[in-house]
């Protein structure tokens, strides 16, 4: 095994060089500062800024601190040919489908509908709609998007998976756009025999997937659906997000990613009725699994294995 320097470019960096510390009989782990001089082998960023890379144009391998390899890919001096890893899962797919879960039963349960009917004392059961009554649609069947539809299916609700190419997942019934029997997402989302009432936007954010959810998508939905968006922002028109509630053709969303972030201040997102804003914290990455992965995939650098990294070309 050869020798390698590893540095980690994070605002809680020490963190991580403990805990791969911990992992790794390697001693050389060291933070990466952004003025830092010290080159190495491989690098373990969230986010870096351009300058890190423009230092760092030989290493073996970079390891994205996250699911989302966006910020990293949209980098105009990241290495093109050094391979680049990203978290799967690593323990984020289970943050984020409380949340998933919390918004699901928010609507379904008519959370929203009774903390309305309190602001007016008024008192007036709603009948409950059981999760078998429920259609959902994960868009996104990546390593969390996948989990997550298998959970709902498994909770009763009956489950509509969406992604690029086709796929195969224990109780859902699996779209895809492209290939053979591939159909749109607005065909999908609006057609009406789904019936669907939530939509859990999983996509990665690529060229392939920005702006997808639009005025057009909205008005092809039923009226009561609601968006639950753990996702990116990307994903979504907010202009036509907030048009479509206010013309009733959406029901609710729960949101915990925007087109910017931190969201803006005087964003009409903040103050409207039927939005509830979390801010990116639906599944932070837990240090303790995430670093379980990130120690085995260095482990594979060293040994000089061959590397599956991402696909530059579909942006995940
Ligand atoms: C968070 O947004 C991630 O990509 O892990």
């Amino acid at each position: 095994m050869s020798h390698m320097r590893i540095l980690v470019h994070h605002e809680r960096a020490e963190r991580w060089c403990e805990a791969l510390r911990e992992r790794l009989d390697s001693s050389d782990i060291e933070i990466l500062a952004d003025d830092g001089e010290t080159l190495g082998d491989i690098l373990v960023v969230w986010a870096p800024p351009a300058a890190l890379f423009e230092r760092h144009r030989d290493v073996k391998a970079i390891l994205n601190l996250g699911a989302g390899v966006d910020s990293l890919l949209a980098n105009p001096a990241l290495p093109r040919e050094v391979p680049v890893l990203k978290l799967r899962d690593a323990g984020m797919a289970s943050h984020m489908l409380d949340y998933v879960r919390y918004g699901l039963l928010h609507f379904r349960r008519d959370f929203d509908r009774y903390a309305v009917q309190q602001s007016e004392r008024h008192w007036a059961p709603h009948r409950v709609v059981r999760a078998r009554h429920y259609p959902v649609a994960v868009l996104g069947l990546g390593a969390i998007g996948r989990q997550i539809a298998e959970a709902l299916a498994a909770d009763g609700y009956p489950v509509h998976g969406f992604s690029r190419s086709a796929h195969t997942l224990e109780g859902v019934t699996c779209h895809h756009e492209q290939g053979e029997g591939g159909r749109s997402l607005k065909a999908v989302l609006g057609d009406e025999t789904l019936g669907l009432k939530a939509v859990i936007n999983l996509l990665p954010n690529t060229t392939a997937t920005r702006d997808v959810l639009n005025a057009e998508v909205f008005a092809a939905l039923p009226d009561d659906a609601v968006l639950i968006n753990p996702g990116r922002g990307s994903s979504v028109v907010e202009e036509d997000l907030l048009a479509a509630l206010e013309k009733d053709q959406l029901r609710g969303a729960l949101l915990d990613v925007f087109q910017h972030e931190p969201l803006a201040g005087d964003s009409p997102l903040w103050q409207h009725p039927k939005v509830i804003i979390t801010p990116h914290a639906a599944a932070p990455t837990p240090v303790s699994e995430a670093a379980d992965q990130l120690a085995e995939n260095i482990r594979r650098v060293q040994r000089g294995e061959s590397l599956t990294g991402i696909s530059l070309e579909h942006g995940y």
